[in-house]
């Protein structure tokens, strides 16, 4: 268990403090009560965007148990979580861990097992999916988030400045607004905390960058959502809207080519892996 409080939490429709997820807060603002229903908090604003509703229903069950899930789907990206990413970002002093969009969030659970006394809180925007697969993930990895909350990536419902470290995996690409996502990363970061995001870059030469595109844009049409192909220096651009620099953006070393210019190249006729990390 962590061993301080929680994260202070703030109404995601009219932005009031709400303090810790001690009882069953009740919204000084707008009188909007919030408590947990099964094991996961609603933290979602009431007017959601129907593309993130749709998110959620893009999990809607297609059977697969799991531990199907994380063993058959995502077993490299676990190690890769694991071994690659969260050392640059949780160790033992780490006291509050924040995953946005994290679906099955085994990142949370390894973070959890990092860092044991860090308040963890895994999040995504669908509420089915944590139910369904965050909280059984915890358990099969025997190290379960402190608190599981549904919650819109572009409106966190935290106060500010709070988080030591906030993960994200793979999930920017496909919000309407990621430039408002990256400042709201930014507000809930304590001072001296620290941002990594995985991202995908699309191919930059127009051929191979055309295909992918439409590939992403038919399963986006068909689930309703906002999945997309972003180049990278359509990142860039997100960043600097964000008011970050450039260095913010490096290339995923790949296992047999680990030079940045080299994944570049790559990148013209592949999608690569790009890292977004910054420091508030
Ligand atoms: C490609 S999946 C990645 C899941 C997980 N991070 C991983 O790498 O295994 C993208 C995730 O982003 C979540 N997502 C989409 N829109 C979101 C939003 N507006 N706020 C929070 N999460 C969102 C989806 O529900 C989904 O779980
Ligand atoms: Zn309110």
């Amino acid at each position: 268990m962590n061993s301080g409080a929680l994260a202070s939490l703030r109404c995601p429709d009219c932005a009031k403090s709400l303090g810790p997820p001690e009882g069953c807060p009740t919204c000084p603002g707008c009188a909007r009560a919030f408590a947990p229903s099964d094991g996961v908090w609603d933290l979602l604003p009431h007017a959601l965007d129907p593309v993130k509703t749709h998110e959620d229903e893009a999990h809607a069950e297609i059977g697969l148990p799991t531990w199907q899930r994380l063993f058959f789907h995502k077993r490299y990206w676990l190690e890769w979580c694991e071994k690659r990413w969260l050392p640059d970002l949780v160790d033992g002093r780490t006291r509050s861990f924040l995953e946005i969009g994290g679906g099955l969030c085994y990142a949370s659970a390894l973070a959890k097992a990092r860092s044991p006394r860090a308040a963890v809180i895994a999040t995504d925007v669908s509420p089915r999916y944590l139910r369904q697969h965050a909280i059984r993930t915890g358990e099969i990895l025997g190290t379960p988030a402190d608190m599981y909350a549904a919650v819109d990536a572009e409106t966190l419902p935290f106060d500010d400045g709070q988080f030591d470290a906030v993960y994200s995996q793979v999930v920017l690409y496909r919000l309407p607004d990621p430039v408002r996502t990256l400042r709201e990363i930014r507000r809930v970061l304590a001072p001296g905390g620290r941002y990594l995001g995985i991202e995908r870059a699309s191919p930059w030469m127009p051929g191979f960058a055309a295909s992918e595109a439409r590939a992403l844009a038919s399963r986006a049409r068909e689930q309703g959502t906002r999945e997309r192909a972003i180049r990278y220096r359509e990142w860039l651009a997100i960043l600097k809207d964000a008011g970050m620099e450039a260095y913010c953006l490096a290339p995923v070393p790949g296992g047999r080519v680990s030079a940045p210019w080299l994944r570049r190249l790559g990148n013209g006729a592949r999608q690569i892996y790009v890292a977004i990390m910054f420091t508030r």
